[in-house]
């Protein structure tokens, strides 16, 4: 938050508050005030002008998706570089899109519909490129790219960070991020008596060099909000607030984290968090968006492994090859193979005419692993040598090798309904039952799990008859037309002669082994759908997306610009050197890599993991990360504000053997994280985004923990998980014709993050609130303040459900006085007493808005519209 929003706030809280204490002039008002206490500042305008700091999600949506095609398809007539600029239009820089050719503007932004680009590209008018119309998918990506604003870095990096020729590995190895994790000593600082902690030595030391003093301790009503929302994601309740605040012993606090490190919501809340990171969805998204009915397995494996505090050196090592650890027994293979649907959960592109479909995951599956646990944009090296950091394009497809000798195992998206039969079927773990040995319920297992080796059989004959059939055709077709052609299809480049070829060769098939090839084909579908439709598979113990070895390692292989048909060196598979300060580890030649990969990640030796791990841990704490780009520990992120801090809880973190918990507790017991939110000007006059942490940071609750607040405020929330997911009722279809508003309107009444998170069809309230594109691994959400989110509050049929809950829950307060109500509702909703003027103040709105004092159902109504101003308030969305 700026200064000027930050003053804004605080002006809009007293607003607030006064609101409860001048005279309620009824509902109007209310909604007004509501709605207005709003903090402005990073809403989206369709204006020309850039963002002062570029999003770093549409920068690399711009890199990876627009700028290439630009390169490729338009510069050679559509830049400064161009023999001959055509239309008068170039489209090498920002300002040239805006400033536009001979028929003016090529972008409106914000409007794709509107932009001539857009219209080109969709061959309305115009037809560009020229020669072939682009895939509807990199259209789509263009549309995308415009009603996001057309974020384009062009102008604005280019100029700040100078674009590197060649990497230059000394200045590389002596980068921030690059250097070994030290062990720094905490600081000497001069008021010896403050810091409880290390964390507060470092801390303390940059503000008495600025002669800054940290803010006063927050009162303890506020420490018990802030540690309940922060470690839970939900508000103490009366009794839970009555229960800390009588607790008079010095440890107090210690006891209070310790219950809420043990609570099965602390799992719920950090596990989104994680999930963010993992970029989590129940379904593929993009142009075929169909339900990944199994996703929510491995939601339910983050969420028991951080409740369990799993070492986090060891669930990244799941997630990247679980699949490859040896199991102890037949539960913990299945958590094993579900955590790799880290890797799996990916939204893939159309694979119909894209042959870069393969190396398009790999893609993908490089930047989140890269991404998630190293800060490191190693997917920007898939086209050309990364641009800024000392990643080589080779090193890339070291790195892609160990992808490439893997398959995604992501089930087989829309066959059910065979609307998609381009989608290549990749299948699914299958997990053991973990159900006890019931007689008759074993006997059944036994059964299906017969049934499914039964079936397996069957398709392995039906697939090698098929097989020959078509080999002997092949045989025979070659005979007629000779060897020529047979080398130009053995040739991998002609992927599309091949399948002509083939075709040719089924139709020189005779009748009735064109009948037996159809009859064949037929009972593949239908047997690969029993083995692994869209049915939970409950009996077997169910389905899980994940990793798995190719049947044979690859060689790496670099590709001249990412293209699979332009294939250059071969590389051995291996990984990214410049973050490896010890000895490269050796790659197996029998396995593809992956269990390596996960262990050189996770060495005590990679400076960068262990340092990205605990600045995560320190954003979701402070607000903002000691590295502010917390997924980007490169050349274009933030250097770190205490890196001396950052190695300390990094060395921590290690020392505690990579304990999650223990890394939240003890900079939750830090003095600084205890501090109150208070302004001061002079502070602020310094350090306006409070990066010194002279206070603790005001935050804006996330999207679910407003959600969750609600119910259970409202006496609603239910506190145990729900069993799998509601997606996975409707097997894996289409999520088209309606279904996309049901999955954004679903309603239960369990916590946010059980609810279904369909790709383009999120939650609506979450996406209100910023919910991160699915499609990215996001670990630092943005907080936008906009209009809509008042709105939202204010006209939700849903919000005005729970408010007239809230009010039934008030109206059965054993004492019903006007101010009893009035104080339990507070207590409820915002963990504290009225003042006595806002008590005045309700009590004197809800008689004014009764006729007579006795109508019971007048009464509860002008209850129901207080409730909602309550849910609606600032100080209910904000944490101090
Ligand atoms: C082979 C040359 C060539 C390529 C490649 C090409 N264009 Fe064009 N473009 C033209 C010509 C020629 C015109 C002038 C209009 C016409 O005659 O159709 C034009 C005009 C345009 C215009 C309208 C300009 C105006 O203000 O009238 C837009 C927008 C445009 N191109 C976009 C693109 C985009 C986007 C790409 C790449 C995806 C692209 N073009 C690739 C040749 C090309
Ligand atoms: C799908 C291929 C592809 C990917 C992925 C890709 N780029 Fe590029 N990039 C290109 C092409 C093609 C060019 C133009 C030719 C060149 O400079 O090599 C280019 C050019 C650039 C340039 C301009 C270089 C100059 O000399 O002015 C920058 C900067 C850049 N890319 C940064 C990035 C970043 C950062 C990422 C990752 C977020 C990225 N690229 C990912 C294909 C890609």
């Amino acid at each position: 938050m700026d200064h000027r929003a930050e003053i804004e706030w605080s002006v809009r809280m007293r607003q607030l508050k006064n609101l409860l204490t001048i005279p309620f002039l009824g509902l109007i008002l209310l909604l007004a005030v509501a709605a207005q206490t709003e903090l402005k500042g990073a809403e989206p305008s369709p204006t020309n002008a850039l963002p002062a700091t570029l999003d770093r999600q549409e920068v690399e949506f711009f890199e990876k998706k627009i700028r290439p095609v630009l390169v490729s398809q338009c510069y050679s007539c559509h830049s400064t570089g161009a023999k001959e600029v055509q239309g008068k239009l170039l489209l090498d820089s920002r300002v040239a899109l805006l400033a536009g050719g001979e028929t003016g503007p090529a972008i409106v932004v914000g409007d794709p519909k509107k932009s001539l680009l857009i219209q080109a590209l969709r061959h309305e008018g115009l037809e560009m490129p020229p020669k072939k119309k682009l895939p509807a998918e990199t259209i789509a990506d263009f549309e995308r790219w415009v009603s996001r604003g057309a974020i384009d870095p062009r102008v604005a990096s280019a100029a700040a960070v100078p674009v590197k020729k060649e990497i230059d590995w000394s200045a590389a190895r002596a980068f921030w991020s690059f250097q070994p994790i030290t062990k720094p000593t905490p600081p000497t600082v001069k008021d010896t008596a403050w810091p409880r902690s290390d964390i507060d030595r470092f801390l303390l030391a940059k503000l008495e060099e600025q002669k800054l003093e940290p803010a006063a301790d927050a009162e303890r009503l506020t420490l018990l909000r802030r540690l309940s929302f922060d470690l839970t994601g939900l508000p103490p309740t009366p009794a839970e607030v009555a229960a800390f605040m009588s607790d008079t012993s010095g440890d107090a606090t210690a006891k209070l984290v310790d219950r809420l490190l043990a609570s099965p919501q602390f799992g719920e809340h950090w596990g989104r968090h994680w999930l963010d990171v993992a970029r989590y969805a129940e379904s593929n998204g993009n142009v075929d968006n169909f339900l990944f009915p199994h996703a929510w397995r491995y939601r339910d494996y983050v969420i028991a492994a951080i409740n369990a505090d799993k070492p986090l050196d060891r669930f990244m090592t799941e997630q990247v090859a679980g699949d490859l650890l040896p199991a102890a027994d037949a539960q913990e293979r299945n958590n094993l193979v579900t955590a790799t649907g880290f890797l799996a959960l990916t939204s893939k592109p159309r694979p119909q005419n894209n042959p870069d479909y393969a190396l398009d995951l790999v893609a993908e599956q490089i930047e989140v692993t890269t991404t998630a646990f190293m800060g490191l944009t190693v997917a920007c090296a898939r086209c050309h040598d990364h641009k800024f950091d000392p990643i080589p394009q080779r090193e890339y497809y070291s790195l892609a090798g160990i992808f490439e000798s893997s398959r995604m195992l992501h089930g087989d998206g829309g066959n059910k309904n065979n609307n998609n039969k381009n989608v290549p079927k990749s299948g699914l773990h299958t997990l053991t039952s973990d159900k006890p040995a019931q007689a008759s319920k074993d006997d059944k297992d036994k059964q299906l799990v017969a049934k499914v080796a039964e079936l397996r059989k069957e398709e392995t004959a039906a697939r090698t008859e098929l097989e020959q059939l078509i080999d002997g055709a092949k045989k025979e077709f070659f005979a007629a037309e000779g060897k020529a052609l047979n080398n130009k299809i053995k040739n991998p480049q002609n992927v599309k002669q091949r399948e002509k070829l083939l075709q040719r060769i089924e139709q020189n098939l005779n009748v009735e082994q064109k009948q037996r090839l159809n009859q064949l084909k037929g009972r593949l579908v239908k047997l690969e759908e029993q083995l692994h439709g869209g049915g939970n598979g409950e009996a077997t113990g169910g389905f899980a997306m994940g990793m798995a070895d190719a049947d044979k390692p690859v060689t790496g292989r670099i590709r001249i610009r990412g293209e699979t048909q332009k294939p250059g060196d071969t590389v051995p598979r291996g990984f990214v050197t410049v973050g490896s300060i010890g000895k490269p580890l050796e790659v197996s030649s029998t396995h593809s890599g992956r269990l390596e990969l996960a262990q050189w990640i996770t060495s005590p030796e990679n400076p960068l993991t262990a340092r990205v791990m605990a600045n995560r841990i320190w954003r979701h704490l402070f607000g903002r990360g000691i590295v502010s780009t917390v997924d980007n520990f490169g050349t274009l992120g933030e250097k770190p504000t205490h890196p001396e801090l950052l190695d300390h809880l990094a060395t921590q973190l290690v020392a505690n053997k990579w304990s999650l918990k223990s890394t939240i507790r003890s900079i939750v017991l830090s003095r600084a994280y205890q501090l109150s939110s208070a302004h001061d000007a002079h502070a602020m006059e310094i350090d306006p985004d409070n990066t010194l942490v002279w206070r603790h940071s005001l935050r804006r609750l996330e999207g679910e923990s407003i959600r969750d607040s609600i119910l259970l405020v409202a006496g609603e929330l239910k506190l145990t998980p729900p069993t799998g997911s509601p997606v996975s009722k409707d097997g894996n279809i289409e999520v088209r014709n309606g279904k996309d508003r049901e999955f954004s309107r679903f309603e239960f009444d369990h916590r946010s993050i059980y609810l279904p998170l369909v790709r383009n069809a999120e939650p609506e309230l979450l996406v209100t609130f910023d919910l991160p594109d699915t499609e990215l691994s996001v670990g630092d959400r943005s907080v936008t303040t906009v209009p809509a989110q008042s709105l939202f509050l204010l006209n939700s049929p849903w919000v005005i459900k729970n408010a007239q809950a809230l009010t039934a829950r008030v109206f059965a307060h054993k004492n019903t006085d006007v101010d009893a109500r009035i104080d339990y509702a507070y207590q409820l909703a915002l963990a504290r007493s009225p003042r006595p003027e806002e008590t005045a103040n309700l009590r004197s709105y809800l008689s004014s808005s009764t006729s007579t004092a006795s109508a019971d159902s007048e009464q509860r109504q002008a209850w129901v519209r207080a409730c909602q101003a309550i849910f609606a308030s600032t100080e209910f969305r904000y944490v101090e």
